[in-house]
């Protein structure tokens, strides 16, 4: 029996998660279904298993932890510096071709930023443990400690549907791998503490990537917010990273067993090298695949939705979508017939008309991001005379517009009758569950979340 097994107090052979079901994994823990959670734990040991023999970072001594992460820190700001200076002297984007492709890499990484910080929750129930403190303010920031406008979730999903690609689809099974593991690491927190600490000593450091694409989102007018705030909350010296190795210095053991805590800590961090990385993302985009995969998925609906007027190569439309397969010899089809003219501006095409415009034939057919496609597969190398303009914030947060008219939340309601007369103590842990992925970022979990932090600084 392994060490995980002996924690869990079962044999874990007899519950298999397939390699294949991230997604359906993701799905269960995300809905808290009470049977995920032996599945959950086979999934972490499996992972754990996988990450073994993968080298780590490290330093063997962790004494040397701070020294590591300033340094590393040093790295990443000079590669960045290095990196404006080649932009300043005119060197091309270096992650994003376009706005499309910028979009692709916001919708492929939504389903790990939408349970942003999961994997602290299960550390929730160690309130009372003053060694647990850093990660539990570094959970609470996630959730923007009750406040709509801070909660990284919400910023998210703002992110998301302010441009129109909140759609799943497209997302392939790999890319529900790291919010899975999160969610798993939040479900099994108890068992998996050393785990816990070292994925979040990983996940929290500052990586140039982060740099460079909260750069290159502004440059194509979408708001980098999510990401620039991870620049100046994670930081090494007061933020989530210095926090992270903080707390790991004070939870690691003083004596037997010490060893044994840091290995688990380091296999925890590699958790962080699983499923595709934000740069693999990033390069898997290729704008005529997804073009053409995107319409693929539009067929079923589109198939007998249009007139049989006009013909392109002999066929109408409905018949160059009735089968799979079509759609690349129907878009040839329409470049020839001059519908479309590719590396010209968009609004010169006729098929991009009926898109977009004023009262376009297919108004509401494409989502924003699916427009987005099109118009920079049409437009190809063709720069529009106009600029983006860069959106920066510089870290100054707009805070939401008060709402004048606030619906009675019936689930708020619902929570200050189970809390009215239960001491200090008890409604803290009764507010728990309402802090979880599924919950926090609702009204009721926001409230729950200010109230937690009530409860806990009056009980300290
Ligand atoms: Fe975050
Ligand atoms: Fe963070």
């Amino acid at each position: 029996m392994t060490l995980f097994e002996a924690q869990l107090g079962q044999p874990t052979s007899r519950a298999k998660v397939s390699n294949a079901d991230y997604r359906g994994l993701y799905q269960q823990l995300y809905d808290e279904s009470e049977i995920a959670t032996v599945s959950a734990a086979v999934f972490l040991q499996q992972q754990l298993e996988r990450v073994a023999a993968v080298d780590c970072e490290l330093p063997q001594d962790p004494q040397q932890l701070s020294s590591w992460m300033q340094q590393r820190c040093a790295r990443v700001a000079r590669e960045y510096a290095d990196y404006l200076k080649q932009r300043q002297a005119g060197a091309a984007r270096r992650y994003f071709l376009n706005k499309a492709h910028a979009l692709y890499f916001i919708q492929r990484v939504a389903p790990t930023k939408r349970v942003d910080g999961a994997w602290l929750y299960g550390l929730l129930d160690y309130w009372q443990d003053h060694r647990f403190d850093e990660l539990l303010n570094t959970y609470l920031e996630e959730l923007g400690e009750g406040d709509a406008g801070q909660n990284h979730v919400v910023i998210y999903s703002k992110l998301l549907k302010d441009h129109d690609c909140d759609s799943v689809a497209g997302l392939r099974d790999e890319h529900y791998l790291q919010g899975a593991l999160q969610l798993a690491l939040g479900r099994c927190g108890a068992a998996f503490v050393p785990e816990v600490i070292g994925y979040n000593l990983g996940y929290e450091q500052l990586p140039l990537h982060l740099l460079i694409s909260a750069y290159e989102l502004s440059e194509l007018g979408i708001d980098p917010y999510y990401f620039t705030l991870h620049v100046t909350i994670d930081n090494a010296s007061s933020g989530h990273a210095h926090k992270a190795v903080q707390s790991l210095m004070q939870l690691l053991p003083m004596g037997r067993g010490r060893d044994e805590f840091y290995r688990r800590v380091n296999l925890g961090y590699r958790l962080n090298d699983l499923g595709q990385g934000t740069t693999a993302v990033i390069n898997s985009f290729d704008l005529h695949c997804e073009v053409v995969a995107m319409l693929e998925r539009k067929r079923a609906f589109g198939q007998h939705m249009h007139s049989n007027y006009c013909k392109f190569e002999g066929k109408t439309v409905n018949q160059w979508l009735s089968h799979p397969g079509q759609v690349e010899g129907f878009l040839e089809a329409l470049e020839h017939k001059g519908w479309i003219n590719r590396n010209q501006d968009p609004r010169e095409s006729r098929f991009w008309q009926l898109i977009e415009g004023t009262g376009p034939a297919m108004f509401g057919v494409f989502s924003g991001y699916e427009k987005q496609l099109l118009h920079d597969w049409i437009a190809g190398d063709w720069r529009s005379p106009q600029r983006e303009v860069p959106i920066r914030r510089g870290g100054v947060i707009k805070p939401l517009p008060k709402q004048q008219a606030m619906m009675v939340d019936p689930d708020i309601l619902a929570l200050d009758d189970a809390l009215r007369g239960l001491p200090d103590a008890e409604q803290l842990v009764r507010l728990i569950p309402w802090m979880a992925a599924r919950r926090h970022w609702r009204p009721v979990g926001l409230y729950a979340t200010r109230r937690f932090i009530q409860l806990r600084a009056r009980l300290r």
